[in-house]
């Protein structure tokens, strides 16, 4: 039977579900078995010999039901890697300032664990042709990175094949013995 991960992400107006989606796909491609959830309808993670867990950022930090779904599987979440995913339109850049603020996303999360990586994607920022010329001024004033939708999906599932496989196959190898999750990541090319 082949190893199993779950990509669990929690979203607002859709944006993370689609990321989550193309993350869900890449894995699937190396021969994974994926279950692809919504947090609030994720089953137990304990099935699971991987996480993957996005949420989108609103107010600073991410959605209340996925903060609860890391605090309700905490126990479970600190026996296998968790790799998560952050989808947000604002501190984008690279400057010192930016990173600090986007790093403080997780804070609440890396309370409760430790993730083996995290990757920050931009999402949907402001419709130039419903939103309010003041609003978007207000947005880019205060480190809004884009307009409308500014997904990359290149790199969206760039890190789903490579960086994200890199680390699941290094954890899951650090086991005294190899799991058929690291025989399965290794065997494909990517
Ligand atoms: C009410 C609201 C608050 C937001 N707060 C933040 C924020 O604090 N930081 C940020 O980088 N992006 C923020 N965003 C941008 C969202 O993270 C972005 O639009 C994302 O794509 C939404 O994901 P979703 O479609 O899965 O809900 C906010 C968006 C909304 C609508």
């Amino acid at each position: 039977m082949p190893e199993a991960a779950l990509v669990a992400y929690a979203t607002h107006t859709g944006s993370t579900a689609e990321v989550a989606t193309a993350i869900a796909e890449e894995l699937r491609a190396r021969g994974l078995h994926v279950d692809l959830a919504e947090v609030t309808a994720a089953e137990s993670v304990r099935d699971y010999q991987a996480v993957v867990l996005g949420s989108a950022v609103n107010g600073g930090r991410w959605l209340p039901e996925a903060l609860e779904f890391v605090k309700n599987n905490q126990d479970a979440l600190r026996t296998i890697p968790v790799a998560v995913f952050s989808v947000h339109i604002m501190n984008a850049g690279d400057d010192e300032r930016s990173r600090r603020k986007r790093t403080a996303y997780l804070d609440e999360v890396r309370r409760i664990i430790r993730p083996v990586d995290e990757a920050f994607f931009l999402g949907i920022g402001p419709d130039p042709k419903k939103d309010s010329w003041l609003a978007r001024w207000f947005f880019r004033r205060f480190g809004g990175a884009g307009e409308g939708d500014c997904r990359d999906w290149a790199k969206i599932r760039d890190w789903a094949r490579g960086v994200l496989v890199q680390q699941l196959r290094t954890q899951a190898g650090t086991g005294s013995q190899q799991n058929d999750l690291t025989v399965a990541l290794g065997e494909r090319p990517r």
